[in-house]
């Protein structure tokens, strides 16, 4: 049985102070029902990188881990305005998106780039979740299996073999991120099965039945229960509704299959 995983990607949203106050609130939430939750699934966020050394204060001692929305793949150097594994690792961060649509579209990150990040992440003990998803325009033109599938191959593609169980797909349309228009639930478990079946293909059954994929793109408290009833829907990588600690906490309750 996969665990299922929640996770909230704050963008560039929320000051320290901002993130300090929004975890208290989650946490006092989340509370309430720690052991049962607890029990089959896991919950991280990942504010910008200024504000994680104040969310890491503010998560000690919970069982809420702590996320980052990028990293650079080289140790260290003249690569201004990057950050390193060891820079994230000394605060505690344990998960690393990467190849976010925004950082592919606005930033012009490649397949490649992505792939040598997501290594980067697990070469340093740290869970990469790896976002794959087609634009509009990909999906209007039937393409849609083929972007996925080449970003979740070239992802992959320097991946250390003995750590690819602990990769976490994320599915995340472009034209359902921000926009509140989400995919559907049987739209989302076509990709998801054809994500899995490659996973599969690639490191073998047992490998590929252990790999999250997460679905991505105008997740809320109204539509995630029906997502998470799909077979290959294993969690939410959640953005605007992750800003506000009572509807992320009532997506973190998601009723599992
Ligand atoms: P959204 O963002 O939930 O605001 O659509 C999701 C994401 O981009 O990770």
């Amino acid at each position: 049985m996969r665990r299922k995983l929640f996770a909230a990607n704050w963008k560039m949203n929320l000051t320290p102070a901002e993130g300090r106050t929004l975890i208290a609130a989650l946490r006092a939430d989340l509370d309430r029902d720690a052991a049962a939750l607890a029990r089959d699934r896991d919950v991280l966020v990942a504010p910008p990188f200024l504000a994680i050394p104040a969310a890491a204060q503010a998560l000690a001692g919970s069982a809420v881990a702590l996320g980052a929305q990028n990293m650079y793949f080289e140790p260290k150097g003249a690569f201004t305005g990057e950050v390193s594994a060891e820079m994230l690792r000394f605060f505690g961060v344990s998960y690393v998106i990467v190849g976010h649509s925004e950082r592919r579209h606005i930033f012009k990150e490649d397949d490649e780039t992505v792939g040598r990040r997501a290594a980067a992440v697990a070469t340093a003990r740290m869970t990469p979740i790896l976002c794959v998803g087609e634009t509009a325009t990909e999906r209007d033109a039937g393409r849609t299996l083929e972007v996925v599938l080449r970003q979740l191959e070239i992802g992959l593609s320097q991946f250390p073999a003995r750590d690819a169980a602990n990769v976490v797909i994320a599915y995340e349309p472009v034209w359902a991120i921000g926009t509140g228009r989400t995919a559907t639930p049987e739209q989302a478990q076509t990709i998801h099965g054809a994500l899995r079946e490659a996973l599969n293909e690639r490191l073998g059954h047992d490998t590929g039945a252990a790999i999250r994929i997460l679905y991505g793109g105008s997740v809320t408290a109204d539509n995630v229960d029906t997502l998470m009833a799909k077979p290959d829907i294993d969690g939410a990588l959640v953005g605007g509704a992750s800003l506000k600690a009572d509807s992320f906490a009532r997506i973190v309750r998601a009723k599992s299959a």
